[in-house]
């Protein structure tokens, strides 16, 4: 497996991300709490820009009037329907059946390559 580069991980501050293309393929970079996450540029619906969405947090409820917010910024939103994804995960909120691919992460030192199907962050 060879090594794309993308950057320096203070290229992307915490609650930000990067998207890049590496083989063909567009993947967002996102550093959520410090921690990067990695995950295809396309909504498995009908195939929008999916990073190119709003990052939100997880919204739950315990019942009717109520609801919280959980998780912020570890969600992203589908610019075209609105479909919610854990970045983390790369799984639909509301579907679990219905996932993006994610790529795997490590942090090294001094720069932010990816690698076929892993991202590797140099610091
Ligand atoms: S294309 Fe992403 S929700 Fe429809």
């Amino acid at each position: 497996m060879s090594g794309v580069l993308v950057g320096k991980a203070s290229e992307i501050p915490e609650g930000d991300k990067k998207i890049i293309v590496a083989n063909g393929r567009s993947i967002g970079v996102y550093n959520i709490g410090g921690q990067f996450f990695a995950i295809r540029n396309t909504c498995p619906h009908q195939g929008a820009a999916l990073c190119s969405g709003i990052t939100a947090a997880l919204i739950t409820s315990s019942g009717p009037g109520n609801f919280e917010y959980e998780r912020d910024g570890e969600i992203v939103r589908c610019p075209w329907h609105q479909w919610e994804f854990d970045i983390k995960t790369g799984y639909m909120v509301a579907d679990p059946k219905m996932r993006t691919k994610i790529y795997e992460v490590t942090v090294e030192r001094y720069d932010v390559s990816i690698e076929d199907d892993h991202v590797y962050i140099y610091v």
